[in-house]
């Protein structure tokens, strides 16, 4: 538990959470706002959204807040749009819970010139921790050391991805949904460890899971072949990956664990591709090289 002297005790504690509007991100945003925190949850289709909304506020304290914001992570003008929007409600984030994302049924490229799943699995988290990373240091710096946590949703799909795909990161060639989607998830990782590296000294920690086979609306956004996969095995409730990620989020002895990945409560060890210490730090410059290409300087 938090020390008695912390100063984080007396002020509302705040959480981002991306993709909110559904699956486990609703749920998790929901446990949250149940503790009483300031909860940020972030989605994409505004039906969803109203519904969340409605959903996490029921579930919340008396004294919890709610903010609920919209945003196409496929595009990284709109991560950073949002970012400034988290700016505006809050100076101090105390936990971020990258979960939006998901499988695609095919190609789709995006206004900048990106492939989608690419981009909202893994350089929205990227920039969306980019830009928030003033306010992740402001909470960390009126709390005990490695209370502030970053925390990636990948998923045991990595595995499947035997490493980058430098020479096409962005896969404009020979494309398949479910690659896609695997190296996507394998980029969490990648991330989280050089994350964890480069924050070590700041008092914040990054820590990834993996939910399991979940029934959300994730197969929906997928190809045939996802769905009936999906269709045929048993999937847990979003509420169980919420419980572990809630955990990563506020344990206090998880904070000597930066860098490490999760499932159920307990720590899993990653494919061994995902604990390269030189493909982390690639993946960090050549994602800061493609945001370069697609963004305008912030102003
Ligand atoms: N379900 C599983 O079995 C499973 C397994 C392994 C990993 N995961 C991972 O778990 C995370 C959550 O998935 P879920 O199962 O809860 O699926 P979900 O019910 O489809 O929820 C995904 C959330 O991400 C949002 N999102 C997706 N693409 C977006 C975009 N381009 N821009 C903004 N928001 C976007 C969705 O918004 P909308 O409501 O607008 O779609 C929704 O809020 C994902 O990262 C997924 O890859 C899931």
């Amino acid at each position: 538990m938090p020390q008695a002297d912390d100063p984080s005790e007396s002020r509302q504690r705040c959480v981002v959470v991306t993709g909110a509007s559904s699956g486990i991100g609703k749920a998790t945003a929901m446990a949250f706002a149940r503790m009483g925190w300031h909860v940020i949850g972030t989605g994409r289709d505004r039906k969803r959204c109203e519904e969340a909304e409605a959903d996490i506020r029921a579930a919340g304290t008396a004294t919890a807040r709610l903010d609920m914001l919209r945003g196409d992570f496929s595009e990284m003008h709109e991560v950073r749009r949002v970012a400034r929007d988290i700016g505006a409600l809050t100076d101090k984030v105390d936990v971020l819970v990258n979960n939006a994302g998901g499988v695609r049924d095919g190609f789709y490229g995006t206004s900048e010139g990106l492939e989608a799943t690419f981009a909202t699995n893994h350089l929205a988290p990227f920039l969306l921790t980019r830009e928030l990373l003033p306010l992740l240091e402001r909470a960390a710096g009126d709390t005990p050391p490695g209370l502030v946590r970053v925390v990636a949703v990948s998923s045991s799909g990595h595995r499947a991805c035997a490493g980058m795909r430098w020479y096409d990161l962005v896969m404009k060639t020979a494309f398949e949904p479910g690659a896609a989607y695997c190296q996507a998830k394998l980029a969490n990782l990648l991330y989280t460890r050089e994350l964890h590296r480069r924050l070590i000294d700041k008092g914040i920690v990054a820590l990834a899971m993996h939910p399991g086979r979940v029934g959300s609306n994730f197969a929906s956004h997928g190809d045939q072949g996802m769905q009936a996969y999906m269709a045929a095995n048993e999937c847990a409730a979003p509420e169980q990956p919420a419980r572990t990620i809630v955990w990563l989020a506020t344990d206090p002895e998880l904070g000597g664990k930066g860098g490490c990945y999760f499932h159920d409560l307990a720590e899993e060890q990653p494919a061994p591709q995902a604990l390269d210490e030189l493909q982390a730090e690639k993946l960090w410059i050549e994602s800061e090289r493609i945001l370069d290409r697609v963004l305008e300087p912030a102003t």
